[in-house]
């Protein structure tokens, strides 16, 4: 009977999407085999087990954070194999705290616990939660935390009312996060690094893909801290002229970033409000990288038929984006991901599905040239203005 009642996630697609959905929710639980060479998960849970995951997402997530705080994974590494009396010293933890916080490690699987009761790093933690690694995820936990679990608190109540009331715990009177954070020195860099630390780990997949041939002036709107400009300038030298599109005070983040990689010959800023300001003049293309999860419909489209406007005969748009598939079976990353933009971001935008994302760049006039889909639930759409 028991077997009967247990949830199989065995194809390929499925266990994709358990380890997309088990990586929002910061969770691995002690039934799910992990390969960490491919890493994907197979997992055969009851489905008693799969509720308390779901229920209790938000623990899991708090013992991989505080695993962070305390400075767990950090310790392991550096010392290889520690006992619980070891880790208590250095941690500076009491008995109770340090025990359940090992436990719930070991029992999500960030940690081994050996035979000689010494606890040492997994190989995916040592690769996403410890910060010498390039391909860590701390930043985006960090965004989690201050960010979107005070927003989500109560997402009955902006689901209810179709608003982002979650926005009422960050000060200011703007009706987007965006505008909110921009002043604060806390969350502005809680949120860019979070922003930064994604694209650092999607977008080798858009350098791969992306089509700047006869591309002489690429703008990046939204382009936050530089990041994806940053890589595309470095990749594609032929490209002329990059400019950095976003609000003042992110501007400043991304031309001292730009001053430090020494491509302000190449690469400039411009600061204003993608809806208010004009685009620069010369541009020929434009990406929009994460951006057209942020608004309504109307409101993309009515962005992209100002990029539209602005860009030349042949100019050439792209947008990389996750996207939910066209089934809406997934991924979980994508559809669990659109609560944050209702409840906290803008109270308009979500992750739409791939179709939605054709109709509306065609909706503003632009025509399709290519749609691909990437690795990391995400695509990249290549459209041109004939
Ligand atoms: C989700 S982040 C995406 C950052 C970057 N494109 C990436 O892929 O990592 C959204 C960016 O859009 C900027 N932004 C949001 N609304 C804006 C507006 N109305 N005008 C200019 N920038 C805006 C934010 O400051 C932020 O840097």
């Amino acid at each position: 009977m028991e077997s009967q009642k247990n949830v199989h996630l065995q194809s390929h697609s499925q266990s994709a999407k358990t380890d997309d959905f088990l990586s929002t929710m910061g969770f691995s639980e002690a039934k799910i085999k992990v390969s960490e060479k491919a890493e994907t998960l197979k997992i055969e849970v009851s489905f008693f087990e799969w509720a308390s995951l779901i229920a209790q997402g938000h623990a899991a997530f708090q013992f991989l954070w505080n695993g962070i705080q305390f400075n767990i994974f950090e310790m392991l590494e550096k010392n290889g194999s520690m006992s619980i009396e070891e880790i208590q010293k250095e941690s500076a933890l009491e008995d109770g705290p340090v025990k359940m916080l090992m436990t719930s490690l070991t029992c999500l699987q960030f940690v081994n616990l050996d035979e000689n009761e010494k606890y040492q790093n997994t190989s995916l933690t040592k690769k996403y939660f410890v910060r010498s690694s390039s391909a860590n995820l701390i930043d985006v936990l960090g965004w989690q935390r201050y960010i979107v679990y005070p927003g989500v608190e109560d997402a009955e109540a902006s689901l209810r009312a179709n608003k982002n009331l979650g926005l009422e715990k960050f000060p200011g009177t703007s009706p987007h996060l965006y505008q909110r954070i921009a002043p604060d020195d806390h969350l502005r860099p809680v949120f860019q690094k979070a922003m930064s630390s994604l694209s650092s780990s999607s977008h080798q997949v858009l350098l791969e893909s992306i089509d700047l041939q006869g591309c002489h002036h690429l703008v990046d709107a939204g382009g936050g801290q530089g990041t994806n400009v940053i890589a595309l300038g470095q990749r594609f030298p032929n490209v002329e002229q990059l400019t950095v599109f976003d609000q003042p005070d992110i501007c400043k983040m991304a031309a001292k970033n730009i001053l430090d990689k020494g491509l302000q010959s190449r690469i400039q800023t411009h600061p204003g409000d993608l809806f208010d300001t004009d685009f620069p003049k010369t541009m020929d293309s434009v990406l929009l990288s994460h951006m057209l999860t942020i608004w309504s419909e109307q409101n993309n489209i009515k962005l992209l038929k100002k990029a539209y406007e602005a860009l030349p005969s042949g100019g050439k748009l792209f947008i990389f984006n996750m996207a939910v598939d066209d089934d809406q079976r997934g991924p979980f990353s994508s559809a669990l991901g659109s609560l944050y933009f209702q409840c906290v971001a803008t109270g308009e935008g979500r992750l739409y599905t791939q179709k939605e994302f054709v109709h509306m760049i065609e909706a503003a006039g632009f025509q399709m040239v290519k749609t691909e889909k990437l690795p990391q639930a995400h695509y990249l759409w290549t459209a041109v203005k004939v």
